[in-house]
Formats: structure tokens, C-alpha cells, sequence
């Protein structure tokens, strides 16, 4: 079991401040996301943790006690990257043993039986013998995982493991990500994801991150629900949140008004507000419909079920009254 508590942590690299105080509690068992923009500093905060790199100031606790100057090796931490950097020239299942045979005190029973149980963990047991260029990306990444299970961490930090994968295996892997935490309860996870989906879906709870500093902090249903910026709001889902300001907002007492696109209503004469389509996909279950309207991007509507609208097509749009969100001049929301 581990908790971890980041206390006013900062990081600079020279005279470039990228982490700008960050607090934060990540509980004992929890699975925790980060996400944010490109460059908003989510992988130095992993590194931060891990120890791979020092802190400039602030303290770093793990179940209570400052680690700041503990060596990686110390933390009980297991990452998995990007890109599995496996060893080519080993077979899964040297690859999975390589890390406990570096350890001294492990004899070669007990190295069986770990890599075997991880190797059954995330159904790779079949391919022990291979080398990695006989599997598939997503083996791969399995095995880079197992590889970071027999060393039994105590906590888990993934920074984008599945980014190189396709769709199909995307969600293959999530899925066993999502089992691995349900059969690794005790251990704590921090993972990094540009994909709303693995965010929402795999996540206690979602840290936004934003220019080096958390924009908030919960359950994936109360950033969904209740953003606390427009800068969440726009973040968290998928399409994206439409913004519409104006006399349009002003109307509902708003600098801006934000309303997803599944909460708006499309009929052809009459609604709250008007726009003309500009363009439409279909996906099969759902569609969208986009409409200008004067907004800064255009607005989009989502349908759960195929639509015949055509660009061209003038329409009428209205939100679901309590779906809408409600913003202030400086982005936060108005009560
Ligand atoms: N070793 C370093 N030296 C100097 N600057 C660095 C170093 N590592 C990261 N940075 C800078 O710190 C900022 C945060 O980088 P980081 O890699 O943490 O972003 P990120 O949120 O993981 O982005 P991405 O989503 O693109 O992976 C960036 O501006 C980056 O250029
Ligand atoms: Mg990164």
C-alpha cells in the first residue's frame, strides 16, 4: 500500500519553471489520470514521483514519510512508457524475469512463479517463449507491463502505454489495464492519457492538469458534470463542449454558456437558437451535426442515431434546461 502526497511541489529546468506548486493527495489503491495539453508538464510530474528526476522544492511524501532524496530504486515504483523498450534479443519470458534477477535474494522458483502469475494476469502465458518481434504491439505492451508486475510494486505510474497502439488493440489493453487494477487493488496508480475514453473509463479520479499547475481535481462524473473552468469544461469530453457567448448567453444570466452536444435538441422550425449546418458525420450508433452560428468554433449536436440533415440545411437547436453550464467573464462558473 502506498499513498503519495505532493506538498507546493515545483520543478524547474535552468530558469524555466514547469511545475508551479502543485498539491495533491493520490490515495492508497486509487487509480488516478492525468491529463492536460501537450507540454502542461504530466510527464515530469510521473518523473517527479519516480524519483527519475529531482524536485526543485516542495516535498513529496509517500505513506507519509518525505522521500524527496529517496533513490528511484527505493520508491517501490514500477513505469511503463510510451514504448516498450523490450530486449530484443530475450524471450517474453527473460524479458518479464530480467528486473528480479538484478535483485539479489530471489532464487529462480520464486522468479517462476512471479513472472507467471503476472504472465497470467494479462493472458500472455501462451507466449513466454517467444521473442517480442513474433507478437503484436499489444502483446508487447503486455509484456512490458508484466515486466513492471513481478517487481511488485507498490505503485504503478503509466505515462500513455497504449498511445501506439490501434483502436482495437487500444481498447484490448485498456481493458486489461482496467482488470490488472481491479485484481491489484493495493496498488496505486498514476497514469498519464490524452484519450477521453481510457481517462473516463479507467480513472478514481482525473487530475486536469494546465501549465504546470492542476486546474481540478475529481471523479470523472464531476469534472463531466461540474467543471470548475471553461478550461475543464472543455477539456473533459467528448466532442468537446460548445461555448457560446453573447446576448445568447447573456439571456441565461452567463458571460458564456457552455452545453454539451449530447444535451442539445435539433428540430427543423422552431428552438432556442438558430444556425445553419455546415457539415455532418455519421459513426454508425451516433452522428453529429455542425452549425454555424456566429460561435467562435462551430457547434456541435450529437444524435444517437443516424441523421439526414444536409449542409445548407437551417435548423433550430435547444439545451436540455439543467444540462447547461453556466460561465463568467473570467471562466469560472456563475452560481
Ligand atoms: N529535461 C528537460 N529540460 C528542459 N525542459 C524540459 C525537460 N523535460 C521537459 N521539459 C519541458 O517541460 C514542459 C513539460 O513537459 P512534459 O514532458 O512534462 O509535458 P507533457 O504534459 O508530458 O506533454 P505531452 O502531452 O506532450 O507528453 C515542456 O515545456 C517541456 O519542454
Ligand atoms: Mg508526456
Amino acid at each position: 500500500m502506498a499513498s503519495i502526497e505532493l506538498r507546493n511541489i515545483r520543478k524547474s529546468f535552468g530558469a524555466v519553471e514547469v511545475i508551479k506548486g502543485v498539491d495533491l493527495e493520490v490515495r492508497s489503491g486509487e487509480f488516478m489520470v492525468f491529463v492536460g495539453p501537450s507540454g502542461c508538464g504530466k510527464s515530469t510530474l510521473l518523473r517527479l514521483i519516480s524519483g527519475l528526476e529531482d524536485i526543485t522544492s516542495g516535498d513529496m511524501l509517500f505513506d507519509g514519510k518525505v522521500v524527496n532524496a529517496l533513490a528511484p530504486s527505493k520508491r517501490g515504483i514500477a513505469m511503463v512508457f510510451q514504448s516498450y523498450a523490450l530486449y530484443p534479443h530475450m524471450t517474453v519470458y527473460d524479458n518479464m524475469a530480467f528486473g528480479l534477477t538484478l535483485e539479489k535474494g530471489h532464487d529462480k522458483a520464486e522468479i517462476r512463479q512471479r513472472v507467471e502469475k503476472a504472465a497470467d494476469m494479462l493472458q500472455i502465458r501462451q507466449y513466454l517463449d517467444r521473442l517480442p518481434k513474433q507478437l503484436s504491439g499489444g502483446q508487447r505492451q503486455r509484456v512490458a507491463i508484466g515486466r513492471a508486475i513481478t517487481r511488485d510494486p507498490k505503485v504503478f505510474l503509466f505515462d500513455e502505454p497504449l498511445s501506439n497502439l490501434d483502436a482495437a488493440l487500444r481498447v484490448a489493453t485498456r481493458i486489461e489495464i482496467a482488470k490488472l487494477h481491479e485484481n491489484m487493488h493495493n496498488v496505486t496508480m498514476i497514469y498519464v492519457t490524452h484519450d477521453q475514453v481510457e481517462a473516463m473509463t479507467l480513472a478514481d479520479r482525473i487530475c486536469v492538469l494546465r501549465d504546470g499547475h492542476i486546474e481540478q481535481v475529481g471523479t470523472p462524473m464531476e469534472l463531466y458534470e461540474k467543471p470548475n473552468s471553461t478550461f475543464v469544461a472543455g477539456f473533459i469530453g467528448s466532442p468537446k463542449m460548445n461555448f457560446i457567448g453573447g446576448e445568447r448567453a447573456e439571456k441565461f444570466g452567463a458571460k458564456t454558456v457552455g452545453i454539451r452536444g449530447e444535451h442539445l435538441t435539433i428540430t427543423p422550425n422552431e428552438g432556442t437558437w438558430s444556425g445553419t449546418v455546415i457539415h455532418t458525420e455519421n459513426l454508425g450508433a451516433d452522428s453529429y451535426v455542425y452549425l454555424e452560428m456566429g460561435t467562435e468554433e462551430p457547434v456541435v449536436v450529437r444524435l444517437d442515431e443516424a441523421n439526414s440533415y444536409k449542409s445548407g440545411d437551417t435548423v433550430h437547436i435547444s439545451p436540455m434546461a439543467d444540462k447547461i453550464h453556466r460561465f463568467d467573464a473570467a471562466g469560472k462558473p456563475v452560481n
